[in-house]
């Protein structure tokens, strides 16, 4: 099969690395990639991933076979559809159905009328109502931009003026906040719960645990995720029940009901508190960093898993999965979430590989010492100067490093040993992923 794999992150390095192991694999391009992707697949730059034809037109003249998308945008924008049209398969859902993610008032309307377990909330197009809701309702409560907002157009306020302050902010999200949720506070632990599905069937994959704030003990601003670990033992076998028979199964039916068919990865996002699962969210793809947990654990060919997804036919398929336990932690940029530096040299990549570890790169970029030895001698590391190219910082999320290992907590210690030999300025990271598993 050739394939064509669109995005650059972290999550997309992980896909491609467990791609790049499938017998089935012929052909490998990646739009557009990144340094850590080029080792598995031909990167091409020059296309956006928000140009529909210019992506499906490198298809058919690739003769590509399924393209797999792992950010929302493209799928929100139509690009799965775009691909069915002139008959390449993609994996992930169309428009119609990716709006589970692109529109957060379609998701929670359509849990609603379906009885699937959520929070309670209500839908506002005008501030004044909603303020007038929220005196009502009063803190902790939950306010939400309707659209694609990056991840940052949820505010969990927990005094009534923060609430009063977020719905005025909303407008700082574009026509993603035009309309606004407002939503009861879920107490609780959050967990990520992630199937493939081709429409009908349903294959969870192991459950994982994302820590979305920034510092240590779930302190500071959210972020796109600062760590994973998967299997995630709050997600036990009567959890992973009452998810998949209450929540996974019926949205896909509910969907069906509505005329719409579901392909790809659906990532039920969940809030687990005295045995129950609510939904917080759902997202349309595959989760980052859970991606980076999860696949690295799988023994199924997952390109296999994949194509049938797209095909509609996953029929009797099943996943098998290594005993062992992965976790994940990402190297930030300093000021993360916040604004950043980019362009800073990376050191020790190779040896935290030497000492076990797999390197996922979520933003980083190749340039030629020379380029940057002009810029600021100092900064290169005398190591780096043995290659023609070095390695620098490119975005907020650095790198992913994970590890495996037949305990969780074995996998936690190799992970920060690991870790420890990377260096590049300003570099932050949390140093209790998984704690909480661990206690
Ligand atoms: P979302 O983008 O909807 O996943 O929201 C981002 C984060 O905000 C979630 O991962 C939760 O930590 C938090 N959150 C969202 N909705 C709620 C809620 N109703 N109650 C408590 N926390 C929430
Ligand atoms: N880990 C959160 C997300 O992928 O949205």
């Amino acid at each position: 099969m050739n394939v064509l794999l669109i995005g650059s992150g972290g999550r997309e390095h992980a896909l491609a690395r467990k791609i790049s192991q499938s017998p089935l694999l012929e052909k490998f391009f990646a739009i557009p990639g990144s340094p850590g992707i080029a080792d598995f697949a031909e990167c091409v730059s020059n296309i956006s991933i928000d140009d529909n034809a210019a992506l499906v037109e490198f298809a058919k003249v690739n003769a590509i076979d399924l393209v797999v998308i792992g950010p929302e945008a493209p799928l929100v924008n139509g690009l799965t559809d775009a691909l069915n049209e002139i008959g390449i398969k993609a994996f992930g859902p169309n428009k119609a159905a990716a709006l589970l993610e692109g529109s957060k008032i379609f998701a929670k309307r359509l849990m609603k009328k379906y009885n699937i377990p959520t929070a309670e909330f209500e839908v506002f197009d005008d501030p004044d109502a909603a303020k007038n809701y929220i005196h009502s309702k009063g803190a902790p409560i939950v306010i939400k931009a309707d659209g694609l907002a990056a991840g940052k157009g949820v505010i969990v306020a927990q005094t009534l003026d923060e609430a009063l302050n977020a719905v005025d902010e909303m407008k700082t999200f574009g026509s993603a906040g035009n309309k606004i949720v407002v939503e009861e506070f879920m107490d609780g632990e959050e967990a990520s719960v992630l199937a493939l599905t081709d429409g009908e069937k349903i294959l969870p994959l192991i459950a994982a645990q994302d820590h979305k704030r920034v510092f240590d003990g779930d302190k500071g601003l959210n972020t796109g995720g600062m760590g994973a670990y998967a299997p995630a033992p709050i997600v036990d076998e009567k959890i992973s029940a009452q998810v998949e028979e209450k929540i996974l199964k019926p949205t896909i039916a509910a969907l069906k009901a509505e005329g719409i068919i579901y392909r790809g990865c659906l990532y039920a996002g969940l809030m687990i508190q005295n045995g129950e699962a609510k939904v917080v969210e759902f997202n349309c793809r595959f989760g980052d960093p859970e991606t980076q947990v999860v696949l690295p654990l799988m023994e199924s060919d997952l390109l296999e898993l994949m194509n049938d997804c797209a095909a509609g036919d996953l029929s009797d398929k099943k996943i098998s999965w290594s005993k062992n336990s992965a976790v994940c932690v990402i190297l930030a940029s300093g000021g993360y979430p916040k604004a950043y530096k980019k362009n800073l040299p990376i050191d020790g990549v190779i040896k935290a590989e030497s000492l076990g570890a797999i390197i996922f790169h979520a933003g980083t970029k190749l340039i030629r010492n020379e380029e940057l030895g002009i810029r600021n001698e100092k900064l290169v590391p005398s190591s780096l100067f043995l290659v023609p190219n070095c390695l620098v910082t490119s975005g907020g999320r650095v790198l992913g490093v994970t590890t495996i290992a037949p305990t969780l907590r074995e996998a936690v210690e190799k992970v920060y040993r690991c870790v420890e030999v990377i260096h590049f300025e300003d570099m932050h990271y949390r140093k209790d992923i998984a704690a909480r598993a661990l206690n």
